[in-house]
């Protein structure tokens, strides 16, 4: 497999995997990017991303949800039939790898992501949700959590019916909205701490699968070189930036297995 990558590429695979093996505290933060190899579609590739396709005004804010409910629970029921039968690829299965062999070595290895699928737990990742999570509900007011939906059941209906009505908590009487962090919202606090503190005392931070174009995550990487740490990134489309150390300019389901062979046998 390294054989088919462009020399240029080959060294800085290495390059990476040699920084990563001398380190001992790694923060990882992952975007659509990583599970695009799934069959899950981005938010901003040029025409296939979501974002391409439908407005963010329409089915991503609080304001949308107030507006027009049934439209923004009907994307939410599409995009969870989208994601249904899609399984963790090669990248997903690397980082869970990574995690494992860690327990066993000097590293710690923190894994952040922006998704809001399930894709890393089912690789056996251990991981902090930034956005939400696509199979969960919540109220909207107390935010208590409502009968999450059963991903292994789901055939296109949700076990609850929000078309017909809008469901209310039976505790405050607030609406159950899907458990995602909509633009103009704050994210939730506990996970965001795990991810500035793991970027804020890193000693090298890696990009992968992100446009990093929204904050406050796309931030993360900025805190960890304020903060003294290496940065690589992982895309086939590398995002304009001066602060990268190393670029890895393909995709991740490619270069993951190969830099997690590397570091495992340095
Ligand atoms: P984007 O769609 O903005 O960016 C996806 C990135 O993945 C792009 O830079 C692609 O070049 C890159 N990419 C595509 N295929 C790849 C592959 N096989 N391997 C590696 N990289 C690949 O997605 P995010 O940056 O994750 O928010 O978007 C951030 C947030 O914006 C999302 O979490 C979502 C969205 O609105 C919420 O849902 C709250």
């Amino acid at each position: 497999m390294l054989a088919e990558l462009s020399p240029a590429l080959i060294a800085e695979v290495k390059r990476a995997a040699k920084l990563l093996a001398a380190q001992s505290r790694i923060c990882i933060l992952t975007g659509a990017g990583i599970s695009a190899e799934s069959g899950i579609p981005t938010f901003r590739d040029k025409q296939t991303g979501l974002w391409e396709n439908y407005g963010v005004e329409d089915l991503a804010t609080p304001e949308a949800f107030m507006r027009d409910p049934e439209l923004v629970w009907s994307w939410y029921q599409w995009r969870r039939q989208i994601v249904a039968d899609k399984v963790p690829n090669p990248a997903h299965h690397a980082l869970a790898q990574w995690q494992y062999h860690a327990q066993t070595s000097e590293q710690e290895v923190i894994l952040i992501t922006q998704n809001v699928d399930d894709l890393h737990e089912q690789a056996g990742s251990t991981v902090t949700h930034l956005h939400g999570h696509l199979w969960r509900n919540r109220c909207g007011q107390c935010e208590i959590p409502y009968q999450d939906q059963l991903r292994a059941s789901y055939d296109g209906q949700d076990t609850v019916s929000f078309e017909d009505e809008l469901i209310t908590c039976p505790h405050c009487n607030g609406y159950i909205r899907p458990d995602i962090v909509w633009f103009g919202e704050t994210l939730p606090a506990q996970a965001w701490e795990t991810a500035e503190k793991a970027a804020a005392k890193c000693d090298v931070f890696i990009s992968i699968g992100t446009s990093r174009l929204v904050y406050p995550a796309a931030g993360l990487s900025q805190l960890a070189k304020q903060s003294g740490a290496q940065l690589i990134e992982i895309n086939p489309d590398p995002t304009p930036n001066t602060i990268v150390d190393i670029t890895l300019a393909e995709k991740a389901g490619i270069i993951l297995p190969l830099f997690i062979e590397e570091i495992t046998s340095l």
